[in-house]
């Protein structure tokens, strides 16, 4: 298992990445120390999280220079405009207390409530994808990428737009592998990052999971995140308690191939939000 992947503009990112989604911004800034403390080097935010002040604390307070963390923000999904997302850009820098981000997605193709619907927001999605090429050359952004995109929606910005997409974050677990959209991102030298990799806690009691982890003597947690590592992608698990921050960071083993087939394999829907 690889520590650390390439960018397709050389840039190295580690594949272990805090998850801070739900953390208040007032416990983020504990939470950041407590992740970095326990050895994460990545760090996923959003604007729609509502933490980038926390957050921005956090990794300033840890002690640890800023060049040595990655740190990840995505523009609002609601923000469909060339101006919105430029605006966007420098708040985000703004509340973060930072001169730059190592990461800036497009959180997703289309507005939240409008998830999953026809519209794909293609003309809009390269408007705002305008701004983070905009923001890369000017160096506030060191790489730029989308999330929870189809490959239409990575096409439409490939055959449209001047700089490629480098990264495509979008939900990956046990039960829920998208290979075609896995290999479509590797073909086109777009690093995949799994979000949610515990499913957002709603695997953890799964039969399944739960006795190939007694097999290889690990949580069902650690055996979540090293499948999505193992898969090639980076992982961005989130953990508040302080007993699973450091327990996510202990993934010293590996899951054979004929048990990650096993894994993959695996094809059940969780009621994601409920
Ligand atoms: N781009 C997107 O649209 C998008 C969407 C969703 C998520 N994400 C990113 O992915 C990150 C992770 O996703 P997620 O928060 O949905 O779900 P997740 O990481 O799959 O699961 C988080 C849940 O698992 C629990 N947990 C963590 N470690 C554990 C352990 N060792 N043992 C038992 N339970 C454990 C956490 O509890 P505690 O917190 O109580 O420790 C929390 O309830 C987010 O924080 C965010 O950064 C991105």
């Amino acid at each position: 298992m690889k520590k650390e992947l390439t960018l397709s503009n050389g840039n190295i990112v580690p594949t272990l990445a805090y998850g801070t989604w739900l953390i208040k911004n007032s416990d983020a800034s504990k939470c950041v120390k407590n992740a970095i403390e326990a050895g994460y080097r990545h760090i996923d935010t959003a604007q729609a999280y509502r933490n980038e002040v926390g957050v921005g604390k956090g990794i300033k307070e840890s002690g640890i220079s800023r060049q040595d963390i990655y740190v990840t923000t995505k523009v609002e999904a609601e923000y469909k405009s060339y101006l919105e997302a430029k605006k966007s850009i420098d708040e985000s820098l703004k509340k973060l207390d930072l001169d730059y981000v190592d990461l800036i997605l497009i959180h997703c193709p289309q507005p939240w409530d409008e998830y999953g619907s026809p519209n794909r927001y293609f003309k809009e999605n390269i408007e705002v994808w305008k701004a983070l090429e905009e923001a890369y050359l000017q160096g506030k952004v060191k790489a730029i990428g989308v999330s929870n995109f189809l490959k239409e929606d990575l096409e439409n910005i490939i055959n449209h737009c001047q700089i490629k997409p480098m990264v495509n974050q979008v939900l990956c677990h046990i039960g829920h592998t998208p290979l075609e959209l896995i290999k479509y991102c590797k073909e086109h030298e777009i690093i995949f990052e799994s979000y949610s990799p515990m499913g957002h806690a709603k695997i953890l009691d799964n039969k399944e999971i739960n006795l190939m982890a007694e097999k290889y003597h690990v949580s069902v947690a650690q055996l979540c995140i090293k499948y999505t590592l193992q898969l090639d992608t980076i992982s961005i698990p989130k953990a508040q308690s302080l007993s699973h921050i450091i327990e996510n960071t202990k993934l010293d083993f590996e899951i054979s191939k004929s048990d990650m087939d096993k894994l993959i394999s695996l094809d059940f829907k969780i009621n994601y939000l409920e």
